[in-house]
This record gives C-alpha cells, sequence and structure tokens, in this order.
C-alpha cells in the first residue's frame, strides 16, 4: 500500500480486539522503522514505553477517562522524550558512532557535535520541551503508519492526566509524557472524519 493509500484509510479507532496479541518482534520492528524518522539533530530522544500488563492497563484506565481502547489494545505506548538526550555525552556518542560507521569523516563528525552542542546550550527547559515534542511527534506518526501497513491499528491519545499517568508508571522527570498510542486488532472502523479544503489551510508567502 502506497503512503497516499495508507493514510487515506487511516483512522482513529477506538474498540479492539482483546484477545489479540502483538508479538515483540513485530512491535520492536515497528518502533525500529520510526525510529528513522527525522529528529534535530539526531540526538534519538524519543522513548517507547510498552505498557501490555493486564493490571497496569487497569491502573491506566481511570488515569485516561475511562477510555476503552486502553484495556482492549494488545498495547498501549507511552511516546516519551528524554531529557538526558541533549546531554553533550549522548551528542558525542551519536556522531562518533556514526564517524566508526564510515559515514562521514572526522571534520563533519566535528562540525556536527559541536554545532549539535551549541544549538541546545542556551535553550531553556520550555524549549527543550518542545524540541522533545516534535520529535516525537514525527515518530509517532511513523509509527501509526507502520501499524497500518501491518493491519493493526492505533489511535493516538492526550486524554489522560499526566502527573497520574508518571506517577503510576513511576516515570521520572527525565521524560516528558508526549502521548500515548493504543494499537491492536480494531474491532470496528473509526468512523470517517473530515478535513478543512485545503484551499483553506494554505497561505502563500504571509499569514
Ligand atoms: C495528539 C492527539 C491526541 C488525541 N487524543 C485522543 C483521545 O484522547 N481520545 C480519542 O478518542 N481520540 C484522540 N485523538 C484522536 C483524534 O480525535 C482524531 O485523530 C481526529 O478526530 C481525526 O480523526 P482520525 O484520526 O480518525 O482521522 C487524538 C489525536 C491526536 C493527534
Amino acid at each position: 500500500m502506497s503512503v497516499r493509500e495508507t493514510l487515506e484509510k487511516r483512522r482513529s479507532v477506538r474498540q479492539y480486539d482483546p484477545q489479540y496479541k502483538i508479538s515483540p518482534e513485530t512491535l520492536a520492528t515497528l518502533i525500529e522503522g520510526a525510529s528513522k524518522s527525522p529528529n534535530g539533530n539526531n540526538i534519538q530522544a524519543t522513548r517507547y514505553l510498552v505498557i501490555d500488563e493486564p493490571y497496569l492497563k487497569n491502573l491506566l484506565l481511570p488515569i485516561a477517562f475511562n477510555q476503552q481502547q486502553v484495556i482492549e489494545a494488545s498495547v498501549l505506548i507511552v511516546i516519551l522524550g528524554d531529557y538526558q538526550a541533549f546531554e553533550k555525552e549522548n551528542i558525542i556518542m551519536i556522531h562518533e558512532d556514526e564517524f566508526q560507521k564510515g559515514y562521514f569523516d572526522a571534520s563533519v563528525r566535528d562540525y556536527l557535535t559541536n554545532a549539535a552542542i551549541n544549538y541546545y546550550l542556551d535553550k531553556s527547559k520550555e524549549d527543550l520541551k518542545v524540541e522533545l515534542i516534535r520529535d516525537a511527534s514525527l515518530a509517532s506518526m511513523s509509527l501509526v503508519l507502520l501499524a497500518n501497513e501491518a493491519g493493526l491499528e492505533t489511535i493516538t491519545m492526550s486524554g489522560y492526566d499526566s502527573e497520574q499517568l508518571k506517577s503510576a508508571l513511576n516515570i521520572s522527570d527525565r521524560y516528558l509524557d508526549v502521548m500515548l498510542i493504543a494499537m491492536g486488532k480494531g474491532m470496528k472502523e473509526g468512523h470517517k472524519t473530515a478535513r478543512h479544503d485545503v484551499n483553506k489551510v494554505i497561505y502563500k508567502n504571509k499569514i
């Protein structure tokens, strides 16, 4: 299926087969694909906390305002941004790895490393939060498309209490919770949704 076809067919699905299991291998393949998404300076800050334990899903149900997909979908993935990815050591390690793999020479390694370190140097926590949201959102969309391609359905979710979720799952302040993605075998097709006429959303040269 082409990307266009997948996008045309995709719906947010809210009813899932609770018996259906996604194998860890399938999930790892999907996440590995999503990790190829563009991300700022390739610091690779997105993390995927996979929740498949029934007791944890039940714990999260009221936190996600009793949205049934939380317990019925095969997995609930907490998409996280890792603030530690902005640290110098991570930036150096990633570019050194790419250099060692022969993807570029030492001068490019040094240029990219220094550029990335300087880019984040004076950023506020709020600026860094935006960086994490950008990267995690791009990876999330890739994950949704890859899941659809694999015959699975998804729903991206922000309908949950962030503080309660972090407390229930012991997620420290090192991480930003960006969204949840429920994934599984859809039981009922999501309803159709309309979009603005494209000419209503395109602006040329000024807005
Ligand atoms: C960031 C984000 C958060 C969302 N949160 C929820 C949610 O908590 N519950 C829900 O039922 N749908 C949620 N949705 C799904 C949207 O309602 C849905 O994408 C939109 O209505 C368009 O429908 P479609 O995805 O089927 O095209 C969310 C979507 C996004 C992108």
